[in-house]
């Protein structure tokens, strides 16, 4: 369903210039579930920004069920990516002033049918955050913020999933919570690229794709996938 070929990505000019990817080659299918893995600064939140589409490449191709979005206008690739791509990141990012409810009703806001509160009520009770619903982004611990996130994320119903370190800011039990929640997504079929640093995590996906400046050095299948956490 993915298929990133030759991809760069140079920050800066002149002097000042980064090479964060360096031709990197990567396919995900249907259902697979990838970590990356590298030293900071080794480019893993490029190649996520690259397929989410917040970054443009310098140079390559990427490809989602087929069709070319690399290179496609601003309007153009929202509408592609709507109910296909969706982002969690370590930070969060829920807007402070709204509801957990609100902030998971918030993707759908541009949709015309109706049944918004409802499916996000069905995202929240998934999350086993039934009883937060009406808390504010403060009132929350970081797990809790996260399982927003991550409901808000699934609003949508995308196919692909990307994460960057969504569980950075985690005790190892708060962790595992989220680690065990993508690994139900990803049986039922949702296909899920994480960025981590740990290698605990990154064991319990089916990939691991290590990067080193900018390039893909290692990809480690994960045989003994299916132990649960
Ligand atoms: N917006 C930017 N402008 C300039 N350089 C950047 C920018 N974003 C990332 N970089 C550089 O690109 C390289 C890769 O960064 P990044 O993808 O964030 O790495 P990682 O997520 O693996 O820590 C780093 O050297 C970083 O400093
Ligand atoms: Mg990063």
């Amino acid at each position: 369903m993915l298929e990133i070929k030759n991809a760069s990505k140079i920050y800066g000019e002149g002097s000042a210039q980064v090479v964060a990817l360096n031709n990197v080659s990567l396919e995900a299918g249907k259902g697979g579930f990838i970590s990356i893995m590298g030293p900071s600064g080794s480019g893993k939140s490029t190649l996520l920004s690259i397929i989410g589409g917040l970054e443009r490449l310098s140079s390559g191709e990427v490809f989602l069920d087929g069709m070319r979005i690399d290179n496609l206008s601003e309007d153009a690739f929202v509408n592609i990516r709507r109910g296909k791509i969706s982002y969690v990141f370590q930070q969060y990012y829920l807007l402070p002033s709204l509801t957990a409810l609100e902030n998971v009703t918030l993707p759908l806001t541009f949709e015309r049918h109706s049944g918004h509160s409802e499916r996000a009520l069905e995202l929240l009770k998934r999350v086993g955050l039934e009883r937060r619903i009406h808390h504010k982004p403060g009132e929350l611990s970081g797990g809790e913020q996260q399982r927003v996130a991550i409901a808000r994320a699934l609003v949508t119903a995308p196919s692909l999933i990307l994460a960057d370190e969504p569980t950075g800011n985690m005790d190892k039990k708060t962790g595992d919570e989220i680690m065990s929640l993508f690994n139900d997504l990803n049986q039922e079929g949702h296909t899920i690229i994480m960025v981590t640093h740990n290698p605990e995590i990154a064991r319990h996906t089916r990939e691991i794709v290590v990067l080193q400046d900018g390039q893909i050095v290692e990809r480690i299948r994960c045989e003994g996938r299916g132990n649960q956490l």
